[in-house]
């Protein structure tokens, strides 16, 4: 069953115009890694930011950062995010032409991989990739926007990567992203997740509230 379990701030629900700020007040509530969300505006109907913002960040957290790829096609863009100070790259089954080759690639930087599951996405999919993976992301809603409800279908994909991970001769953290509230962290959390994404629960009621909304997602 799962190790202690790690928070990851997803900075989208934060304020674009502090991020610095905000970034830092995270840390200091508790935040284990920082997550952040890379759209595209074609692989997700949505646009955010990308390396050159994360490069930005980078200086003002000692915190782990994590860069969620939802960009189409990934392939040519895994260098910058490596160069911009990414930790842990996580791309999505379906984002290139060649899964294999990212995750070698991303490996060979001397980054972390991630591997994304969409909600439609089956665990089959990473079969032959499961020794390249260092973390799998289980989206627990459709990627490209924060404040959605979370698909308790995906809870059995939960238990079932917990499984699978287990059986794994290195340490694969079990991730889910999406949706993550008070009541739905309880839940993944005894499905087996050990890493929780959350924007919109944590990034409520200002600065203040950071600390407490961390430690009740740990609870
Ligand atoms: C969705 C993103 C999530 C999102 C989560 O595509 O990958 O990281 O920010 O936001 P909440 O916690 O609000 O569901
Ligand atoms: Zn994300």
């Amino acid at each position: 069953m799962p190790q202690s379990v790690r928070i990851a701030p997803s900075i989208l629900a934060a304020d674009f115009a502090n991020l610095a700020r905000e970034v830092k007040a995270i840390e200091k509530a508790g935040a284990d890694l920082i997550h952040l969300d890379v759209m595209d505006g074609h692989y997700v109907p949505n646009l955010t930011f990308g390396p050159g913002l994360i490069k930005a960040l980078r200086p003002h957290t000692t915190l782990p950062f994590e860069a969620h790829l939802m960009i189409a096609p990934v392939d040519p863009y895994l260098d910058d995010y490596a160069k911009a100070g990414a930790d842990l790259i996580t791309i999505h089954t379906d984002s290139g032409p060649h899964l294999h080759r990212c995750l070698q690639k991303i490996k060979s930087m001397g980054k972390k991989a991630g591997i994304a599951l969409n909600p439609s996405t089956s665990i089959a999919e990473i079969q032959y990739v499961i020794e390249l993976v260092d973390q799998v992301l289980v989206m627990t809603v459709n990627p490209g926007f924060g404040g959605q409800s979370f698909l308790h279908n995906q809870l059995s994909k939960i238990s079932a990567l917990r499984a699978l991970a287990d059986k794994q001769s290195h340490v694969i953290d079990v991730a889910v992203d999406g949706g993550i509230t008070q009541q739905t962290a309880k839940l993944v959390i005894e499905a087996g997740a050990n890493v929780l994404v959350a924007g919109t629960a944590i990034f409520s009621g200002g600065e203040a509230q950071y600390a407490n909304n961390i430690k009740q997602l740990r609870a």
